[in-house]
């Protein structure tokens, strides 16, 4: 049986303005095994990126426990955030931001030199992964949408991240190429023994999903193996 990767328990994310207290998580508790393709479907302001955001060690939340591997999440500490998420954590946009000087294959090497060392053997095998094996040195401009996602997406898995996360990563493409990026990542995810979650708002992207959470006002509605 696969083992327990995030434990999330009574996760609180508050925001205290001037006008009341917004609650963007509130009372959350999810649990995460290797393995486990998550999308996490709710309306806008429902409270998605926040979650995401302290998954990632983005953001720390106001209340509640959760660990990483059994170990505790760090929170409120910049650096080991920091730390954490450099060691376990993949992250793609909804924008991509590619630099544009650097070709397909020099913005795989770039983030690989950022992260401990560069490998173009590798670089070029993520590259094929995704599909791009044609376009290695072009730059993203010479590209489609589509393809630049599919960059991004070999460039969130060249530090071989335990957990990947999205957040309306196909919020900027049509149906046909949210498709064909989603079943990419699918594959690659597979083949790399990667954990997911997605953030979205798009019902249709819970077809590669092997679980639905559903979150509603910062709360879980529903939690479904599909
Ligand atoms: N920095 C912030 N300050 C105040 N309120 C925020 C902040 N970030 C998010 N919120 C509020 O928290 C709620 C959840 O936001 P968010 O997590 O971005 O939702 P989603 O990603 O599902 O659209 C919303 O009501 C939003 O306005
Ligand atoms: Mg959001």
């Amino acid at each position: 049986m696969a083992g327990t990767l995030l434990e999330i328990q009574g996760m609180k994310r508050y925001y205290e303005m001037v006008s009341g207290t917004v609650k963007a998580l509130d009372g959350v508790d999810i649990s995460i095994s290797e393995g486990e393709r998550i999308i996490l479907l709710g309306p806008s302001g429902s409270g998605k990126t926040t979650l995401l955001n302290c998954v990632a060690a983005l953001d720390s939340p106001t209340a509640g426990d959760y660990s990483f591997e059994g170990a505790a999440v760090p929170r409120d500490a910049p650096e080991q955030m920091t730390t954490f998420r450099r060691d376990n954590i993949g992250y793609v946009f909804q924008f991509f931001n590619l630099l544009q000087d650097l070709t397909v294959l020099e913005n795989i090497l770039l983030i690989q030199e950022l992260s401990g060392g560069r490998d173009e053997k590798r670089a070029r095998e993520l590259l094929a992964l995704v599909g791009l094996e044609a376009e290695v040195d072009r730059f993203p401009t010479e590209i489609s949408g589509g393809q630049q996602q599919r960059v991004a997406i070999a460039r969130s898995l060249a530090k071989s991240p335990k957990l990947l996360l999205g957040d309306e990563l196909t919020g900027n493409l049509d149906s046909k190429t949210s498709a064909m990026v989603m079943e990419v990542l699918v594959k690659a995810c597979e083949a790399e023994g990667i954990t997911t979650i997605f953030v979205t708002h798009d019902e249709s992207l819970t077809q590669y999903a092997t679980r639905v959470i559903r979150l509603d006002s910062g709360k879980i509605l529903s939690d479904e193996n599909v």
